[in-house]
Parts: structure tokens; sequence; C-alpha cells
């Protein structure tokens, strides 16, 4: 029986990486997904798989940094379907600069996508998930949220904020019966991490090197935690920061 048998998903960041692979494990458990992307040509692509896997999904390429983008865009989806279950907040823009070089159009555009379009999500979902039924609500965060990285300033402050964003709306929303939860993903070579890595394989080996499970993350391995916060059998968990990294924050060794 699948996990999310008629449910229905909204997934921002969806056109690749962590997003899509969420959108298509979600739809490969029975649910029903929104795939919200900047980008509509990946948008549409990451709609034609799942429907390729005679899944259902809707193509909605908006800018998440848009209150009402995403007002209108989950709006339209629970409308449809007749309701709304899971949101799954993944959409980033990377950028790693020193602190000295930083502009303010950087901080703007990364913070507003990064982690002032959970504000959004989080209205959309207390407006249409069910009051008795209850929903999910699932983050994207980053070891950086806890540990410095040279150059990643924007990014740790971004994250540090949907951990803690993660928490606050977990009791805030408690009542609704609205769960919300977060993934925290290690090393995952997606197509935006490469690029922001600058396809360093050397960057990778050492991430290798210091996972005590012995390889990088991939999507999927993300994708599963957020199928199993999704599901039912997470119904008592709320708040939790769920580290997918295979021991990689803990390793101590050299
Ligand atoms: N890849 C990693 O190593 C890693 C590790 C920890 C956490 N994460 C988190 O996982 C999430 C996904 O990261 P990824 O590696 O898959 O990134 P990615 O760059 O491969 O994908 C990000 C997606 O977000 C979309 N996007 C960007 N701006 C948008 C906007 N304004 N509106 C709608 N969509 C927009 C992009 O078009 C892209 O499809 C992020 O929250 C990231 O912080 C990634």
């Amino acid at each position: 029986m699948p996990r999310l048998k008629n449910q229905v998903a909204f997934v921002t960041g969806a056109g690749r990486g962590i997003g899509q692979a969420m959108a298509l494990a979600f739809a490969e458990e029975g649910a029903i997904v929104g795939v919200a992307d900047i980008d509509p040509a990946t948008t549409r692509s990451t709609v034609s798989q799942i429907e390729q896997n005679a899944g259902t999904a809707r193509a909605f390429p908006i800018d998440v940094s848009k209150r009402e983008d995403v007002l209108r865009s989950v709006a339209e989806l629970a409308s449809e379907f007749g309701r709304l279950d899971i949101v799954a907040n993944n959409a980033i823009v990377f950028r790693n600069e020193p602190v000295s070089e930083v502009r303010p159009e950087t901080i703007e555009r990364m913070i507003s996508v990064g982690l002032t379009s959970l504000f959004w999500a989080a209205q959309a979902a207390l407006l249409h998930m069910d009051p008795e039924r209850g929903g999910v609500i699932i983050n994207n965060t980053s070891p950086v949220a806890e540990l410095g990285i040279p150059r990643a300033s924007v990014y740790s402050a971004i994250k540090g904020g949907v951990s803690s964003l993660t928490r606050a709306l977990a009791v805030e929303f408690g009542p609704r019966r609205i769960r919300v939860n977060a993934v925290c993903p290690s090393s995952v070579p997606t197509p935006g991490a490469r690029e922001l890595n600058k396809n360093d394989e050397a960057v990778y080996e050492v991430r290798r090197r210091r996972t005590p499970l012995g390889r990088l993350a991939s999507a999927e391995d993300i994708a599963s935690a957020a199928v199993f916060l999704a599901s039912s059998e997470a119904s008592f968990i709320t708040s939790v920061v769920l580290r997918v990294d295979g021991g990689a924050v803990v390793y101590g060794g050299a």
C-alpha cells in the first residue's frame, strides 16, 4: 500500500536536485504533486517524469520568494484536488563568497528564496490543510546551520533560520495538527551543489572520506527521509531536524 495514497503535496525547487527527488518519491508513494520551480523547463520535466510513471502532477513555474505566487499556486492545487497534505520547502539560490564582498542584492535574493518563502508556504498550509486531518511541512536545512564554513555566511544564516523556523512553526502549528520537521542532508552532488563546488572531485573525495558510511548522500536518500516524515509512520514526530548524512556531521577523525 503506497504510504501517501491520494494525498496532495506541494514541493518547491522541484525542477531538479533534491526537490525533484522528493517530488518523484512522493508521487511514487501515491501522492498528487504540485511541482514548483522558477525554471519552467525543469518544472515541466519533473511533471512529465511523474506522469510517465502513471502519477499525477501539476506544474507551477513560479518564484517562491513572491507571496502571491505561492498562495495562488497552492490555492489552485488544493482547489483542483480538494485537499493539501504536504508542503516541502527546497528551493535555494546557492552562492558562496567572503563576507567583505557580499552585496545587498545577493543577501536579499538568497534570503527571500531560501527563508522568507517558508513563511508564504506556511501561510498557504494554514489556509488549505484540513483542521481535523492536519498536514505536514518538511523543510530542507543543512549542517551549516550549526557548522561554520568559510565563505558560506549567507547560506549558514539562511539554514540557521530554517532550522529555528522549523521548531517555531512546530510549536505554533501543533494545535492545527500540522507537523513541521526538517531534513538535514550532508553533501549531495546535485546540479546546484556541483556548480557551487566548481565540480571539484577533490572536494567530494574529502567529504566521502569524512562520512562514516563511506559515500556521499544521494537525492533519493533525502527524499526517502522526507517520505517517512510525511507518512503516518511519523505521526507523532514534529519539530525534528533529521540528519540524513551517513554520520558525516559527527565524524571526528582526521
Ligand atoms: N546539495 C547539497 O549538498 C545540500 C546539502 C544540504 C542541504 N541542501 C538543501 O537542499 C535543497 C535543494 O538543494 P539542491 O542541492 O537540490 O539545489 P539545486 O540548485 O540543484 O536545486 C534548487 C532548485 O531550486 C530552484 N529555485 C531557485 N530559486 C527559486 C525560486 N525563486 N522559486 C522557485 N524555485 C527556485 C532552482 O531552479 C532549482 O531547481 C536546498 O534547500 C539546499 O539548501 C542541499
